[in-house]
């Protein structure tokens, strides 16, 4: 199928090879789909599902398995692990009064991201066009993906990240993966300011979100979760939003879902951001006639951004799916973040705001009884250990948590005990009464 690269904000268009990031009048770039080549949507899903059995790359990857709806690159230029195919796990919807709710766990993916979807496409369309050097600006994890990535490509990688301000997890990985990694002494916009002047000016390409490849790869989680449900969609799709890459990507992915009639009911998005990073929350309250950046501050750290870059494309996503954008405490997300992991889902802060999320607009009788709910969880437990510990340890005040108390009850503090094992076992038999 044809492709080229569109502005969302004038329409100008622009062939694919092109290496700009921004359209001439500042808007953002699509990559637009020629649909009027497409095949039947029985055509496409036979062909998507006839890969299943495969035991090639592509075919295994949760991202290429879709190609024809992603992007058309030489099998030779692929950098891929594969990834995506992440599992949908079911969810108890009674304590909601819910029909469903499930939760796809996008932390599952190779480096334990959902970034790992958007960078297989990113850095193999990269390494098509001969790319000398990867750069970003990252709360965390787009460091990490991209450090991998870039490692497969021999590709060197170049990440710019707020420092003290990544969870431990991911600052291991980009460093393990041996990306240079340069910590600014600034917040996450900061960086994304400075990686965008760079990336033009020095013929550096860059990877974050803007980079409209990145959000191709990042459609296909609402792919897979369509073919994981049967081929269809629950009334709610509940997302983080950051820099709203995923938000912007999910409202493609539905576009064009729609366009190909693979879907005929368009499923609402709604995007949860925490309070003290909420700029995109507070535009839609005014229906998005007005923005004002924020400094963002959040105990969930991948979302601490005050400025998104993705935000023309992330109200096209909110208006086309009728959909709404909300924000939750960080006490709340920290306690769904405890109810989840207790379900052995386990995840990182960010991506508990879903639950914390469709907790209040269940309470606010936005998503109503008797309605299914598809949660999406951003980022794998281990790449925050120390948020982690600190709610088992009831050490979440020292985070700087208001309401920290409420969350006292999380606590799982380990126990220190002597070597002796009767004096083990009759510590296990007392827990077990
Ligand atoms: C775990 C996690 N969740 C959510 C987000 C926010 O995603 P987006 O920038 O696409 O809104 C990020 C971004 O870094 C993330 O790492
Ligand atoms: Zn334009």
């Amino acid at each position: 199928m044809n492709r080229q690269l569109t502005c969302v904000t004038c329409g100008s268009t622009y062939p694919l090879e092109d290496q700009r990031l921004r359209c001439h009048c500042g808007g953002l770039l699509d990559v637009q789909l020629d649909m009027d080549s497409a095949p039947s949507p029985a055509a496409f899903a036979a062909t998507f599902e006839s890969r299943l059995p495969s035991r090639l790359p592509p075919d295994l990857s949760g991202v290429w398995r879709y190609r024809e709806l992603v992007l058309d690159v030489p099998p030779d230029d692929l950098v891929t692990f594969p990834e995506g195919r992440t599992n949908l796990y079911d969810l108890d919807p009674t304590p909601l009064g819910l029909s469903a709710l499930w939760a796809k766990h996008e932390g599952e993916n190779p480096t334990g991201s959902f970034k790992d979807r958007g960078m297989t496409v990113a850095v193999s369309w990269a390494r098509h066009q001969g790319a000398r050097a990867l750069i970003c600006a990252s709360t965390g994890n787009t460091s990490a993906s991209l450090a991998a990535y870039g490692a497969r490509a021999h590709i060197p990688v170049f990440v710019l990240i707020p420092e003290g301000k990544i969870a431990q997890g991911k600052l291991a990985q980009a460093l393990a993966y041996g990306a240079h990694t340069l910590q600014i002494d600034g917040s996450f916009d900061d960086a994304m300011y400075a990686v965008e002047q760079m990336a033009t000016q020095r013929n550096l390409t860059l990877v974050n979100s803007l980079n409209p490849f990145r959000l191709e790869g990042q459609k296909t989680i609402i792919l897979d979760s369509f073919f994981q449900l049967g081929q269809m969609l629950p009334d709610w799709i509940i997302v983080p939003g950051g820099n709203l890459g995923n938000t912007s990507a999910f409202g493609k992915a539905l576009i064009e879902m729609k366009a190909l009639d693979l879907i005929d009911r368009v499923p609402r998005l709604a995007v949860i951001q925490a309070e003290g990073a909420s700029p995109f929350a507070r535009a839609a309250q005014g229906d998005f006639q007005h923005f004002e950046p924020m400094q963002p501050e959040t105990v969930a750290t991948a979302i601490r951004i005050g400025n998104p870059v993705n935000y023309e494309k992330a109200v096209r996503a909110i208006r086309f799916t009728d959909g709404i954008v909300t924000s939750v405490t960080d006490a709340e997300i920290l306690k769904a973040k405890h109810d989840l992991d207790r379900q052995a889902i386990g995840c990182e802060p960010a991506s508990a705001a879903t639950l914390a999320g469709l907790r209040r607009l269940t309470r606010e009788q936005v998503v109503r009884p008797g309605e299914s709910v598809l949660l999406i969880i951003t980022g794998n437990l281990l790449k925050d250990p120390d948020t982690t510990i600190a709610l088992a340890t009831g050490q979440t005040a020292a985070l700087g948590i208001p309401g920290a108390a409420a969350l006292d009850a999380c606590a799982n503090e380990p126990r220190h005990v002597p070597s002796d094992p009767e004096t083990i076992a009759g510590i296990i038999e007392e827990e077990l009464q």
